[in-house]
């Protein structure tokens, strides 16, 4: 089932005499949410064709904070049991523009044939239900509320995002790489994590990250970063280095900032407070895709603007932050023989050039370099099975 978020606007004429979200409305929200996650997978088909209908049994809300006109809230939702003629699945209404949780859903369904009766669960049912739960999950690391996908199980490899992007941007190489436990989380303050006090930079990533493994029982993974999910990986052998068995780097530098270009984080950062996130999405979007993927595949360029505008300004401008300040990562190229790395770049990138990236691997002993044709600055996205095959094929190399 996709697990992928569902965004509704909240409308004045579905609130209160206080001006609040109406709960009856949230209801509603809740509903449509559900309707629309079946209408990007199998649809009512499913139910129709195995002669049952999903009745609700219990519905139950927490309202926990409220929502206003224009807020847009993100409806998230996972199977949380699947019983014989029965199952359970759990909502979360989040608030996009701060990351609050606003309600929480969680109804029961009884499977009835058409005259009423309680039946078995259809087998396909069943399945599409059972790999709704993904393992998609919560976790508070370091004050930050951090939502992640855990899928399969096997050896880790961990999954760090770029800016301004979410975990959103490795759907294929998590939803593909059978064989291990893949790990995928959205960044402090990006996606739907939640962003707490504190100052802004790459370590704070990187100790979150290890947060995430810790909670999850994970000793060892392969740290897969792309950008500045890259620079975050740097930091995490830097500080970590026996919990990495493995390093991909994708379309990614080890260089600081230049001096203008951290002047550039600063105008973007005024930027995002005085435009909002959409000024953001305007100037990345034409530099994150290669010229013929923006043709090719309108639909994810689409939906990775999506992602940008739905991403808190406080969590874009707090990652500038920290772009801004990163440390040269450099010295650290030449100490990295001995951990396996996968070094791959994107033929038309212009943030990240492939002649850098082949400089790059160059200064890492025994790095293995790969380019993605036709992909610009995110080859997982621009080339998802080009790229999930050169991940696999890494990943079966290792000891
Ligand atoms: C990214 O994709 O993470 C950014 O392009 C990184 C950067 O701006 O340095």
């Amino acid at each position: 089932m996709p697990s992928r978020a569902i965004e509704f606007t909240v409308y004045p004429d579905q609130c209160d005499a206080w001006g609040h979200l109406n709960q009856a409305a949230f209801l509603q929200f809740f509903e449509r949410a559900r309707w629309e996650l079946l209408a990007r997978g199998p649809g009512m088909e499913m139910f129709r064709a195995a002669g049952v209908w999903p009745a609700v049994r219990r519905a139950t809300i927490d309202y926990l904070a409220q929502a206003l006109p224009g807020d847009v809230l993100r409806f998230t939702q996972e199977t949380s049991a699947i019983g014989r003629t029965s199952f359970t699945m759990k909502q979360t209404a989040v608030r996009t523009g701060d990351g609050v949780t606003v309600a929480t859903a969680e109804l029961l369904f009884v499977c009835v044939d058409p005259s009423g009766k309680p039946t078995p669960v259809p087998e396909t049912v069943r399945s599409f239900l059972s790999t709704s739960s993904d393992r998609s999950a919560r976790l508070t690391v370091n004050g930050a509320s951090i939502a992640l996908e855990d899928r399969g199980s096997g050896r880790a490899i961990l999954f760090v995002h770029g800016y301004p992007l979410g975990r959103d941007l490795w759907r294929h190489q998590v939803q593909h790489l059978d064989g291990w436990r893949r790990i995928a989380p959205d960044l402090r303050g990006m996606g739907e994590s939640s962003l707490p006090e504190g100052e802004p930079s790459i370590r704070a990533y990187a100790d979150d990250l290890i947060g995430v493994l810790d909670l999850l029982g994970v000793k060892r993974a392969v740290v897969c970063g792309l950008s500045m999910g890259g620079y975050i990986a740097f930091d995490v052998v830097r500080r970590y280095r026996p919990r990495v068995a493995g390093l991909i780097l994708i379309t990614t530098r080890a260089e600081a900032d230049s001096e203008e270009a951290r002047q550039g984080r600063d105008q973007s950062a005024a930027r995002a407070a005085a435009s909002g996130a959409e000024a953001i999405a305007d100037a990345m979007l034409p530099r994150l895709f290669a010229p013929e993927s923006l043709i090719r595949i309108p639909g994810t360029v689409a939906e990775v603007r999506a992602g940008i505008l739905a991403t808190p300004v406080p969590g874009i401008r707090s990652a500038l932050v920290a772009l801004r300040d990163r440390p040269d990562s450099r010295p650290l190229l030449e100490t990295l023989g001995g951990i396996p790395t996968l070094v791959v770049a994107g033929a038309a990138d212009t943030i990240t050039p492939p002649q850098e990236m082949r400089a790059m691997a160059n200064a890492i002993p025994g790095a293995e370099f790969v380019v993605v044709e036709g992909a610009g600055h995110l080859p997982p996205l621009e080339r998802p099975d080009v790229t999930t095959d050169t991940i696999a094929r890494f990943l079966r190399k290792l000891p």
